[in-house]
């Protein structure tokens, strides 16, 4: 399977770092002209150089606005008129007990997390069907099937993106544009990083204190350790190509089989 994007544009929001940097540097390595995105302009001209290095002959254009804001996304759209795949990517998380996240919270993760996704897809979805090809990912969790106590706000947020995907993907039938969620498990990023090294100290080398995380903290995984980064813009790549076009409305997996269930 060769899987060629060139002439394609793509968008990740809030890809300046971690899963999202990995996805738009996937997608430009396999010929996407890609959008990145971040609030800091600085970092997000770093994203920018950071795949243009990494990818010979990329195409990356630096965006940086607040997507979480109507007005962000109004910025967004004056720069990039269409679309043909949209990855929403941005999300933010948290631990917080749930009897202490009060109203403004509970909004600021919807907006985030939730609307962020629902603005730009009503922004570029017509596009894409007009035209007769697109494709729409959001970056949901294994928190939206395992709603987790430390975070529910975030959880909530991840299972509304799921009916979100399946919402547009039926707005979408019959239009040669598919609307998929990717539910990523726990993955190797900076934030998680500094996470592993709260819950197990610094005194372990990498390798023993992510196995130790693992065993201790995420046992149910099946591949016993962190997902790269990367392992999850493969997935964005290939529902990206006209490989994947039977696959549309529903919820994929690169969890590492973290979640415990025979259905995906
Ligand atoms: N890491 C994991 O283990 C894991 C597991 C499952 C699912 N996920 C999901 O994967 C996605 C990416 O997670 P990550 O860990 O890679 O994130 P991350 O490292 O925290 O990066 C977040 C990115 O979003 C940008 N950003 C934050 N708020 C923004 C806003 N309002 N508008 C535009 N950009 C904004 C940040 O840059 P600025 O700060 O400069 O804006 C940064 O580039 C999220 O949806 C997350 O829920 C992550």
């Amino acid at each position: 399977m060769h899987i060629d994007l060139s002439g394609r544009r793509a968008l990740v929001s809030g890809s300046s770092q971690g899963i999202g940097l990995a996805i738009a540097t996937e997608l430009a390595r396999a010929g996407a002209s890609v959008v990145v995105n971040g609030r800091d302009r600085d970092k997000t001209e770093r994203a920018r150089a950071s795949i243009t290095s990494e990818v010979r002959g990329a195409e990356v254009t630096a965006v940086a606005t607040d997507l979480a804001s109507a007005d962000g996304a109004a910025t967004l759209r004056e720069q990039i008129n269409d679309l043909d795949i949209l990855v929403n990517n941005l999300g933010i998380f948290g631990a917080k007990p749930v009897l202490e996240i009060e109203d403004d919270e509970w909004r600021r993760y919807f907006e985030v997390n939730v609307l962020s996704a629902v603005r730009l897809i009503r922004m570029y979805l017509p596009g894409m069907m007009d035209r007769g090809f697109g494709r729409v990912m959001n970056i949901a969790s294994d928190s939206a099937v395992v709603t987790p106590i430390e975070m529910v706000h975030y959880g909530t947020t991840k299972t509304a993106l799921l009916a979100v995907t399946r919402g547009y993907a039926k707005a979408a039938a019959g239009t040669g544009v598919t609307v998929n969620s990717v539910m990523a498990g726990p993955t190797h990023t900076p934030g998680v990083e500094d996470f592993v090294r709260e819950l197990v100290g610094d005194e372990l080398p990498w390798d023993q204190a992510e196995h130790q995380f693992m065993m201790d903290h995420r046992p149910h995984s099946l591949i016993q350790r962190l997902i790269e980064p990367t392992e999850i813009a493969a997935m964005i790549v290939y529902l990206s190509s006209e490989f994947a076009s039977a696959t549309t409305g529903g919820a994929l997996r690169v969890d590492g089989g973290y979640i415990d269930s025979i259905l995906p």
